[in-house]
């Protein structure tokens, strides 16, 4: 490079830097200048007169509407104050990692009610503001009987096709889930209500089935159409009085004393003869009468 161009270089460079420095100060004072509003804030002691008060729980739910939701709808025994279990709040920082830190703990109100087995809380109760909703995983298969050891003896005691069934394949979709028998069974005939079926099969024990004395007596007909028939068109006596009412456990039958004496007209030596009442009488269902 020769001296003259590293000359000229030299003078350009000095004169840029030159420019600069005047535009530089240039800018800070008109930055100055803006700073200076035409309308500056009012002084207004009032507005620090009074302390603040405290958030209402509504308040919280207007920035918290699911929190508050789910509190209004299904909170149960946790409607309180927010603050009650939040101590602290609004003081998480992803730096510090607090999280878990401020958070409440059940253990702070509460024991240990389902024994020393279930401590982790949160696993089953995943949401302490509807603290009853809890879902159906499979966290919870197979321990049932661990809280509900009477049901789970039950089905043990009275073994049936239901005893061979998991409890969650009834009880599905969430904890307490009460099904319908219509969800996998059909009446015994078509106008029969869902709410008489568990006055004959307790769910936990269906096949001990005890006749009230007005059931429906549709039900055996739908099974028994032949007794039921006899029964219906008899013109004896015994056709005004109901199947559960000599039949009161299914499959039971019934001795004639329950009912009646050996009525005094009855001859001694006769009824030796014939033991049974039947022998003369018949047919139960349809006793021969004049
Ligand atoms: C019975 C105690 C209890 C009450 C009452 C309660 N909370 Fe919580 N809340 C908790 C617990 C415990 C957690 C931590 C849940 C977790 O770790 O998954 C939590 C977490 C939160 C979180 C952060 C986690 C999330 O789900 O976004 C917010 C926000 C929150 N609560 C707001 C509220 C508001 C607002 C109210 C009142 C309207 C309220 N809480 C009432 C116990 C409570
Ligand atoms: C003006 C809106 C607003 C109000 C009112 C408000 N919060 Fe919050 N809160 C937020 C925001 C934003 C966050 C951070 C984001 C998030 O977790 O939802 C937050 C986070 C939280 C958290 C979790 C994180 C932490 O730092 O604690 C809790 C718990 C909480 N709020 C409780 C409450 C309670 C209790 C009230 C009423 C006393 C309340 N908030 C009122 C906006 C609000
Ligand atoms: C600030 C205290 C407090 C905290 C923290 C707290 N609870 Fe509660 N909880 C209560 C009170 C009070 C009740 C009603 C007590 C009673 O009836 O025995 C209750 C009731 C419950 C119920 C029954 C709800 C109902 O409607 O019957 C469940 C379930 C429950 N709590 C679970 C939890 C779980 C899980 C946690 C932690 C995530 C927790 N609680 C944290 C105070 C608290
Ligand atoms: C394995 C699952 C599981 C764990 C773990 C668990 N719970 Fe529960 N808890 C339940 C179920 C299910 C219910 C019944 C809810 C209902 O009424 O539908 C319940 C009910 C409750 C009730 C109401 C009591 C009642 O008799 O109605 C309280 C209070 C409670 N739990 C607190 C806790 C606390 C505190 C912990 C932790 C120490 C805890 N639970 C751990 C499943 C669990
Ligand atoms: C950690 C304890 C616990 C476990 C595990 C548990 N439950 Fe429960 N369950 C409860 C409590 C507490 C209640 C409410 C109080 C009561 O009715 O006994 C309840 C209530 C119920 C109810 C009655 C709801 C109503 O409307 O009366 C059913 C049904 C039920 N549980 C089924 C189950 C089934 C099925 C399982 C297993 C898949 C199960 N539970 C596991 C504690 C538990
Ligand atoms: C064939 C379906 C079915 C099976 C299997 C079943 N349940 Fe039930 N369960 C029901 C019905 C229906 C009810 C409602 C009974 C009522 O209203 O009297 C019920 C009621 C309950 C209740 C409420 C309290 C009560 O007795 O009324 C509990 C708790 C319960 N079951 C637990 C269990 C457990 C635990 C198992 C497994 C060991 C189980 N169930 C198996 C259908 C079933
Ligand atoms: C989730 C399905 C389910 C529900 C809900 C259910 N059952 Fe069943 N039930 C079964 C199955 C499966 C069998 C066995 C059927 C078979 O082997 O043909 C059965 C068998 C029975 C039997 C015959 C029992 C035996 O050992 O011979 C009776 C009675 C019965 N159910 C009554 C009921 C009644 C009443 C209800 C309502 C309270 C009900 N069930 C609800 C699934 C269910
Ligand atoms: C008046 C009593 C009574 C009523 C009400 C009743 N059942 Fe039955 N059910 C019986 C008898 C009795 C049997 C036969 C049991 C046996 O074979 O040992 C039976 C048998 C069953 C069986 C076993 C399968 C079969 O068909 O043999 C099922 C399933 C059943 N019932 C479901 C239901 C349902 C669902 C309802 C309600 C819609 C219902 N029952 C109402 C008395 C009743
Ligand atoms: C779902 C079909 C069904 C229904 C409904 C039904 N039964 Fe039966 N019943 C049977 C069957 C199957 C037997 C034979 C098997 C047994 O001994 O359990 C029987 C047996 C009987 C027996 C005993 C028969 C003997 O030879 O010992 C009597 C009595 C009886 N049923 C009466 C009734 C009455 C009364 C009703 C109405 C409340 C009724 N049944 C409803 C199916 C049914
Ligand atoms: C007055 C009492 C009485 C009444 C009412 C009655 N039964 Fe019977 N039932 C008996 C007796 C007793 C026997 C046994 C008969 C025998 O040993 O031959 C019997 C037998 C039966 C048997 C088994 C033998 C057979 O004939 O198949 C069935 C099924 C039966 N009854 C169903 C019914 C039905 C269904 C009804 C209603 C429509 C009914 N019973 C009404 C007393 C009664
Ligand atoms: C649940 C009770 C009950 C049982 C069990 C019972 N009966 Fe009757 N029986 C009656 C009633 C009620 C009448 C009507 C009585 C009246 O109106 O005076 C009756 C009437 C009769 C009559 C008169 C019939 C008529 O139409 O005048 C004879 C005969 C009779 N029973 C025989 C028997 C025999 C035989 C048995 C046993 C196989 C028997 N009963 C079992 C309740 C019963
Ligand atoms: C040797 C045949 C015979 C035997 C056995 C018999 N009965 Fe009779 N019973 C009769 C005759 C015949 C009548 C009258 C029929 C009529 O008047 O229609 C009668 C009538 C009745 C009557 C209705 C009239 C009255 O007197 O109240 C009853 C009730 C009765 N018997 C019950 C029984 C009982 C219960 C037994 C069994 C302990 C029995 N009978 C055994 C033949 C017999």
């Amino acid at each position: 490079m020769s001296n003259h161009i590293r000359t000229k270089k030299l003078i350009t460079i000095s004169m840029m830097v030159l420019i600069a420095a005047t535009l530089l100060v240039a800018g800070t004072a008109s930055a100055q200048q803006a700073a200076m509003r035409d309308n500056l804030p009012a002084i207004d002691t009032s507005l620090y007169a009074a302390e603040p008060i405290p958030l209402r729980v509504d308040q919280c739910g207007q920035c918290h509407t699911r929190h508050f939701r789910d509190l209004k709808l299904s909170g149960g025994k946790h409607q309180f104050d927010c603050r009650e279990c939040h101590e602290v709040f609004h003081a998480y920082n992803p730096q510090r990692n607090n999280y878990a830190e401020i958070m409440p703990l059940c253990a702070t109100c509460h024991g240990q009610p389902h024994g020393d087995k279930h401590i982790e809380c949160i696993n089953c109760h995943e949401n302490p503001h509807a603290p009853k909703r809890v879902p159906m995983t499979h966290r919870l298969e197979g321990i049932c009987s661990d809280c509900h050891g009477p049901e789970a003896t039950e089905l043990q005691k009275f073994p049936s096709k239901h005893t061979e069934q998991a409890c969650n394949s009834c009880h599905h979709s969430r904890h307490g889930y009460i099904p319908v028998c219509a969800e996998c069974h059909e009446p015994h005939f078509a106008t029969q209500a869902e709410a008489t079926c568990m006055q004959c099969h307790p769910v936990h024990q269906p096949r001990t089935i005890a006749l009230a004395a007005d059931v429906d007596l549709k039900t055996c007909d739908a099974c028994h159409s032949d007794v039921y028939a006899t029964w219906d068109g008899t013109p004896s006596k015994h056709g005004e009085v109901g199947c559960a009412e000599c039949h009161t456990e299914h499959g039971l039958i019934p001795a004639c004393s329950n009912c009646h004496e050996t009525p005094a007209s009855h001859n001694k030596k006769l009824m030796a003869m014939f033991p049974k009442c039947l022998d003369c009488h018949l047919d139960v269902h349809d006793l021969p009468v004049k």
